[in-house]
């Protein structure tokens, strides 16, 4: 697929059919997952991996909001992914990577960071994943864990306190129209002309 077939075509999917995803093509996301730029060529990041019944299940009774259980809903069409795959970012990397000499910020003060690096990098590599999902012929979605439920699922799977699960990926066989459900669907998508300042502050185009 052409590149800017990958860029257009990729829409949040939320619902999956009961085909399964060939191992390989998940492989294939997680090649392309480390390709993604880091700051410092720091890599911090970290990938759990998801694809048995009983591995998905884990995942979603550690992770979904108790009043959400048991309701008809975006999740349970989440819940439909045969693969979930959580990004997770470790600031302890950049930190350690920045106090090397070439850096030298050996205070590890966090102030030094305009913003959390860690976090971005970590997106990055989570559109790869998105993106290479859609050159797959597959549908994807990324989505937050909630704040309260990040200490059960770090339980759940023995993720160390240095590594912070930034949301998780759905991946499957597409069950619905690319980006035609979920609560922000209806919102319109900002055009080039009204989010580019060119040259300056309100200049167009
Ligand atoms: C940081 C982030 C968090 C998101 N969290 C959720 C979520 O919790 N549930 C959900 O259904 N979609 C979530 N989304 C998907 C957005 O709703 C979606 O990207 C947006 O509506 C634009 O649609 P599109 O990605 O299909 O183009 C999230 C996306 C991002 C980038």
């Amino acid at each position: 697929m052409e590149f800017r077939d990958v860029v257009r075509r990729r829409r949040m999917v939320r619902k999956y059919d009961d085909r399964p995803v060939d191992p390989a093509v998940v492989d294939r996301m997680l090649e392309h997952a480390v390709r993604a730029p880091s700051a410092g060529f720091s890599q911090g990041w970290a990938f759990l991996r998801l694809d048995s019944p009983d591995d998905l299940d884990r995942f979603w009774r550690a992770t979904t909001p108790e009043e959400e259980e048991g309701m008809s809903g975006w999740l349970d069409g989440m819940r439909t992914a045969p693969v979930v795959i959580v990004p997770l970012s470790n600031k302890d990397a950049y930190l350690d990577r920045y106090a090397q000499p070439d850096k030298g910020w050996t205070d590890r003060d966090e102030a030094r960071w305009p913003v959390p690096y860690w976090h971005i990098d970590t997106g990055m590599a989570t559109l790869l994943i998105l993106q290479t999902a859609v050159d797959e012929g597959f549908g994807a979605c990324f989505f937050g864990i909630p704040p309260d439920r990040i200490d059960a699922f770090r339980e759940e799977f023995g993720v160390p306190r240095d590594h912070t699960p930034i949301g998780a990926i759905t991946v499957g066989h597409r069950a619905q129209d690319p980006g035609s459900a979920g609560s922000a669907a209806r919102r319109p998508r900002r055009t080039p002309a009204e989010v580019v300042h060119h040259g300056r502050w309100g200049g167009k185009g």
